[in-house]
């Protein structure tokens, strides 16, 4: 027999498990196109989908349309979106002065199979920005950029481990849940425990004489928006340093923070920093740079250079986006902006829950953030799915795991929408969080 606890528990998780199967019934209700097109597409890729992490049980929205801060899907729903395409949707949809910088670049031809006159402009740009940068080169994908910062970084060091930690995502093949990935490239991965120093330090010190590098990003992104603690990072700054191992950062979400990224609001320079999504202008994107004697290891005129192609790393359409995404839009006034509107934001979002003793919490800095269960417990799924579904309801639209990440378009209007759909909906639930 129960305890009389458990029974209270228990008998929560299954009203919230009740309320999360009605919201989600009436989410298949109200999207049968977006249904239909997963349907279909399923007959050709596997549960209809080719990114894993936009998908979403039963099936996923189908967005046929954005503009500024508003998307609408297949079934003519229009959302406030605060998904930012996972942060890569910092400038919003389809900001005039990048769609022009992409169709003045296709008028001049695609595929030109040789040099173009955007990259080297967009280099200097970011390597304005990032004094750990002296100089770089760009790839198709953030999860690219980290797998050459990690064969640059192995070359360079002739070692062959690499620290990473658990919670850790560099990209589909580079990543660090917990239970681990079979995807992952077979490095000899070194798995530590995000901000625990101690055992760090440990791991440091009896990997040292094989220890290529250490790749962490300054915030875990996909592992739920958790600040790394200042004084962690430093730690990682000096040891790895005395180590003869290179830092890596990941700031491919964090570049966003400020100017120059996470490592400028702490004064951290990494040997290595890799960026992508947003600094493409929207396209795919990704880039690795550093240290002058690092990266030219692959300067193409040296004997022993490192190669590193790829046949769109230059694309003109995203060289030609990046260099004006990142001279009008993503400016050091702008991004002070967006951060300062994101960390009011999260702590009204904060304040809101603790008000209605709602069992979520959120985590984050600046623009970039995460709604959480308060406790991982066996219901945690269900209240997950319970949220998304009423914000999805109420036009509101965040990543299913509770990301949200604030583009320049959204405004002060909106998150005010977004928090008074949040009170309705944590109101009309109120019973069952009381007894969770
Ligand atoms: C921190 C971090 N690193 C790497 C990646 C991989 O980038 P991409 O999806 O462009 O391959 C991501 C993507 O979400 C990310 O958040």
């Amino acid at each position: 027999m129960l305890e009389p606890n458990a029974a209270k528990t228990a008998h929560s998780a299954d009203a919230i498990k009740s309320a999360a199967d009605s919201a989600a019934r009436q989410y298949i209700a109200s999207n049968p196109l977006s249904g239909a097109i997963n349907a279909d597409a399923a007959h050709f890729l596997p549960g209809g989908n080719t990114r894993t992490s936009l998908w979403t049980n039963p099936f996923p929205l189908c967005m046929v349309s954005g503009h500024d801060q508003h998307l609408i899907d297949a079934d003519g729903h229009d959302y406030i979106d605060f998904l930012g395409e996972f942060t890569a949707g910092i400038y919003g949809h389809s900001p005039k002065i990048v769609n022009d910088a992409i169709i003045a670049a296709l008028a001049d031809g695609v595929n030109l199979s040789s040099h173009n006159k955007w990259e080297g402009k967009l280099a200097s740009m970011i390597i304005d920005r990032f004094p750990s940068m002296d100089l770089l080169r760009f790839t198709n994908s953030g999860t690219e950029a980290n797998l050459m910062a990690l064969a640059a970084a192995k070359a360079f060091t002739g070692r062959s481990k690499i620290i990473v930690f658990e919670g850790g995502y560099h990209g589909g093949v580079l990543s660090f849940p917990p239970g681990g990935s079979k995807t992952n490239v077979p490095h000899e991965f070194v798995l530590g425990t995000y901000n625990d120093q101690a055992d760090t330090q440990r791991l440091i010190e009896e990997n040292k004489n094989n220890l290529a590098a250490i790749l962490v990003e300054p915030m875990l992104g996909a592992g739920g928006c958790i600040p790394g603690d200042p004084a962690f990072l430093h730690m990682l700054r000096d040891m790895s340093a005395a180590a003869g191992a290179l830092l890596i950062f990941d700031e491919i979400q964090t570049s966003r923070l400020s100017a120059g990224g996470r490592q400028a609001l702490l004064g951290i320079t990494a040997d290595i920093t890799t960026i992508g999504k947003f600094f493409g202008g929207g396209l795919a994107f990704g880039c690795f740079g550093g240290r002058l004697d690092i990266m030219n290891q692959f300067n193409p005129s040296r004997v022993d250079a490192l190669p590193h192609a790829g046949t769109f790393n230059n694309n003109t359409l995203t060289m030609a986006a990046g260099c004006a995404a990142v001279e009008h839009l993503l400016t050091p006034q702008a991004l002070v902006q967006i951060n300062e509107r994101g960390d009011r934001f999260r702590e009204d979002i904060q304040a809101l829950f603790a008000r209605l003793g709602a069992p979520f919490r959120v985590s984050g800095l600046g623009s970039i953030m995460n709604i959480h269960p308060i406790s991982p417990s066996m219901h945690s799924a269900d209240l997950r799915n319970l949220l998304f579904f009423e914000l999805v309801s109420a036009g509101i639209y965040i990543a299913a795991r509770g990301l949200i990440a604030l583009s320049l378009s959204i405004t002060d209007e909106d998150t005010a929408t977004f928090l008074a759909a949040m009170e309705g909906i944590l109101i009309k639930h109120k019973t069952l969080f009381l007894t969770t």
